[in-house]
């Protein structure tokens, strides 16, 4: 087990704390991203570092054909998925690290990753970017939401003394090692770059105060 596993894994039972820290507003884009996708229905859809299934409270007009993988390496994270919506979804829990699961290419017609990504080592993420890229269907749908590093001065260094300072002081150092992930993650543009490089329709790419940026794209 790696040192990020066994963060998650400690960090699970006060995830939430993340919710307040963050004032709502990863959750309000979060939801956001998976409303991208208006429906649901007859889907397979792949919820990629699923965490707790946060992203499954927001996923609309689900039939009993919509197919949903959640995948995270986190056990605690899986346990409090399966407690909230094993009843609701069907739903295939994977409990394992991306980079080393085998889910089978053309095998999703949506894949969700919210706040996932900017842990992915710098060298891992072209990798990141062509597995999705082969996991998703023709017509397939990726949605990617998560937090960048903003690039106007001052309010980086806002975020820095809110999360570093403040969060860590209310809430703890586990809530203000988010920081450092966030400093090194500029943006979302690499991993667009690539997924038009695999021949990946763009559409959208849009940053919300200058802090989060949600990535849309398409296989024709
Ligand atoms: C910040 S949480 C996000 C959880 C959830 N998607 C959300 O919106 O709140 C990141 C999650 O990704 C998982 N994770 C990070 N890297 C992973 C990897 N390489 N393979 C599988 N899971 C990973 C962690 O265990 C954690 O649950």
């Amino acid at each position: 087990m790696n040192d990020l596993q066994q963060y998650f894994d400690r960090l699970q039972p006060r995830y939430y704390i993340n919710e307040i820290a963050s004032l709502g507003f990863t959750r309000l884009f979060r939801k956001i991203a998976v409303r991208k996708v208006k429906s649901y229905e007859n889907k397979r859809v792949l919820d990629l570092m699923s965490g707790q299934g946060e992203n499954l409270e927001f996923i609309k007009s689900p039939n009993e054909n919509t197919a949903i993988v959640a995948l995270d390496y986190s056990s605690a994270m899986h346990k409090k998925l399966a407690a909230t919506f094993k009843k609701k979804f069907s739903v295939q829990q994977i409990q394992k690290d991306f980079f080393e699961s085998h889910i089978p290419d053309h095998s999703m017609d949506i894949i969700l990753c919210s706040y996932g990504t900017k842990t992915i080592e710098e060298d891992q993420k072209a990798v990141f970017a062509d597995r999705l890229s082969r996991i998703i269907d023709e017509k397939g749908e990726i949605i990617i939401v998560e937090f960048v590093k903003p690039k106007i001065k001052w309010r980086a260094s806002c975020v820095k003394w809110y999360i570093e300072v403040l969060v860590t002081k209310l809430f703890g150092n586990e809530f203000g090692k988010l920081f450092h992930y966030i400093n090194k993650n500029e943006s979302l543009e690499d991993l667009k770059n690539k997924f038009v490089q695999n021949s990946l329709s763009i559409i959208s790419h849009q940053r919300y105060l200058d802090l989060v940026e949600i990535l849309h794209v398409k296989r024709n």
